[in-house]
């Protein structure tokens, strides 16, 4: 049985990804173009993020957001507000590559109290509320059990062109390959959290990610079992520089990364 909460996040999701997932229909015919499908995506993107405000705010009238493409909202309600990517994983969308995701966290005061993270293709619906655990649609979710790096299979994010430290990532990369059994780059930081949660990746890192790309997916792993934290040891929310995984994987890729960042 989802709570109140969860059935409000769930329901303004599922009308977003309808109509997300027909733009993605569109967009192979798009490809074609001599103009391409990129202001068609932002177009997508936004009114999906339009839906999922009007639906939310219907639900929770005074809460605030902060959108990805539509900036900080104030609400009435100074203690609560959505904080949302309508669509993580963009590029994959643009390229016709089916693994791209809605992320809702909800915020209260300092902390993240409920996190829905939606593939539309594949129909999983990640959600946690705070003390009461992480689901996969309707299965409860733990992180892998895995203890040793060199067993684990570590998922990450590339900055691209005139983004991040290319050198660092680098250095990063160099070290956790050495290490770890396999490395893995999706495309979608929402989804690599979920899926850290699934416990189908044992870990993952990224630099500058936003709050938008994070909030739910810290909920997410935290209420899996995991351990999510700052690369450097400060909240992750604010820096976006994020470490997240089981106990022991944690310290394990924490200790490379920190290598890495004193060699970079
Ligand atoms: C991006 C994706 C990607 C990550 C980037 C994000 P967007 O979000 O999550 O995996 O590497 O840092 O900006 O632009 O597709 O919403
Ligand atoms: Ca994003
Ligand atoms: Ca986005």
């Amino acid at each position: 049985m989802r709570s109140a909460l969860l059935n409000v996040m769930v329901q303004a999701a599922r009308k977003a990804a309808r109509r997300l997932q027909r733009d993605f229909g569109e967009v192979e015919n798009l490809q074609v173009s001599m103009k391409g499908p990129a202001d068609f995506v932002s177009n997508a993107d936004r009114q999906a993020e339009d839906t999922l405000r009007e639906e939310l705010s219907r639900a929770r009238p005074g809460y605030g957001f902060v959108l990805e493409e539509r900036g900080e909202i104030k609400g009435t309600d100074p203690n609560h507000r959505w904080i949302i990517d309508p669509l993580d994983g963009t590029t994959n969308f643009l390229h016709g590559i089916p693994h791209f995701a809605i992320s809702i966290g909800l915020q209260r005061d300092d902390m993240i109290v409920a996190g829905l993270i939606y593939n539309p293709v594949s129909d999983e619906m990640f959600t946690a509320e705070r003390g009461r655990g992480a689901f996969l649609n309707d299965r409860r979710l733990r992180v892998a059990a895995r203890r040793d790096l060199s067993q684990a299979v570590i998922a990450c994010g590339i900055p691209h062109n005139g983004r991040g430290d290319h050198g660092q990532f680098r250095e990063e990369l160099a070290r956790v390959q050495a290490k770890a059994a396999g490395i893995r780059r999706l495309g979608a930081a929402a989804l690599d959290l979920a899926y850290v949660a699934a416990g189908r990746f044992d870990g993952f890192w990224e630099r500058g990610l936003k709050p938008w790309d994070v909030a739910a997916g810290l909920l997410i792993i935290r209420e899996a079992g995991g351990v999510v934290s700052d690369i450097d040891g400060r909240e992750p929310l604010l820096t976006g520089n994020i470490v997240a995984a089981n106990e022991p994987i944690h310290a394990e890729l924490s200790r490379e990364l920190k290598a890495a960042a004193r060699r970079a």
